[in-house]
């Protein structure tokens, strides 16, 4: 089996390492040290870079090493007629659950506010709601949105969660569908994103869906920079309309240092760190995708590319 990796992040080499670890039969090669073209059984990509896909006659598959697929067609490369597997992995999904749910309590349990009191030693008690008194709705109940809801459900928030198509969660109150999705926003007190970036969620995140949110209500936006209208937030803030949002994702990454998110007192910004990408469990996947190709098995966490995601 022969492989064209090409990771773009500056933990590549652990990546590579953990590949040959665990697969140490197959044969990698690094792009853009293709060798023959004609002999890649598999491409491994997180966005193509130039040409990636040009010789790969008998290319059988592009596993992403992630969970979100939309950078696959940023390039602008237009990708071969294979199936397209993205990563799914429990861990993730873990360390997602964790940051929302970090966020989500740094927002109820006021510790911007008792931060700000700090730097000024003054001692000041505020009364915070009980968490069954607070609506947080979920947008995606996919791996990474099922994992958020549950532990928010355990903390005791009133959750909520929108998909595509309709799904039953113990303890959560679910909607599916556009037809639904304002019934699914009615006053919740926090949104939080975590929906594939398509032509259908691209700045989802606007001036109509704030408008339909509890006032004063919080966004957290952990999926991709693009579900966000930037000026959209920024005047909602401006009117009080929200009391502020969590963001780690932005349309450009890094966040240009002009950036007006960067400094405004009611954003938190995080560098896309919500949930990181794991070599070992990433590169565990990635194997297991080979070894089912080698195989002629089905292939699992397959992407549908009309819907995109
Ligand atoms: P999944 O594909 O497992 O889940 C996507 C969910 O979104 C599904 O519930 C799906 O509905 C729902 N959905 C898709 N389109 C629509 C729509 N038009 N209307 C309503 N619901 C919709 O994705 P993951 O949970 O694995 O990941 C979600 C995203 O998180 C990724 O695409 C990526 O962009 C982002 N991400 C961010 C990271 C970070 O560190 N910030 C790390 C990893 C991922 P249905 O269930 O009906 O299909
Ligand atoms: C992903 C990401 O999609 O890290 O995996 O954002």
């Amino acid at each position: 089996m022969r492989v064209l990796v090409d990771f773009p992040w500056a933990n590549s080499e652990e990546w590579l390492a953990e590949l040959r670890r665990q697969a140490p039969g197959v044969d990698l090669h690094q792009w853009p040290d293709v060798g023959e073209a004609g002999g890649i059984d598999a491409a491994v990509v997180w966005t193509p870079p130039r040409d990636f896909f040009r010789g790969l006659k008998n290319l059988k598959a592009i596993i992403v090493p992630g969970a979100g697929v939309d950078q696959l067609w940023r390039g602008g490369e237009a990708l071969p007629d294979v199936p397209v597997i993205r990563l799914t992995d429990p861990l993730m999904a873990m360390r997602m659950a964790e940051y929302v749910l970090a966020m989500v309590l740094n927002h109820h349990r006021q510790l911007g506010v008792y931060r700000g009191q700090q730097a000024r030693h003054l001692w000041a008690r505020h009364h915070h709601p009980d968490p069954g008194d607070i609506k947080v709705g979920v947008m995606g109940l996919g791996v990474l949105g099922a994992a958020a809801v549950h532990h928010l459900s355990a903390i005791g928030y009133d959750v909520a969660g929108w998909s595509r198509r309709p799904k039953a969660i113990p303890g959560v109150r679910t909607f599916a569908g556009d037809a639904q999705f304002s019934a699914f926003l009615a006053a919740s007190a926090i949104l939080v994103c975590l929906l594939p970036l398509t032509d259908a969620t691209r700045g989802i995140l606007n001036q109509g869906t704030f408008a339909a949110l509890a006032d004063g209500a919080y966004v957290i936006n952990a999926a991709r920079g693009a579900h966000l209208i930037a000026p959209d937030l920024l005047a909602a803030l401006e009117q009080g309309k929200l009391s502020g949002a969590a963001l780690d994702v932005f349309e450009d990454e890094p966040l240009p240092a002009s950036s007006l998110l960067w400094d405004h007192p009611k954003i938190t910004v995080t560098p896309h760190i919500a949930s990181l990408s794991n070599p070992t469990t990433g590169a565990g996947q990635i194997v297991d995708v080979l070894q089912r190709l080698e195989r002629g098995e089905a292939l699992g966490y397959r992407v549908d590319r009309t819907a995109g995601y």
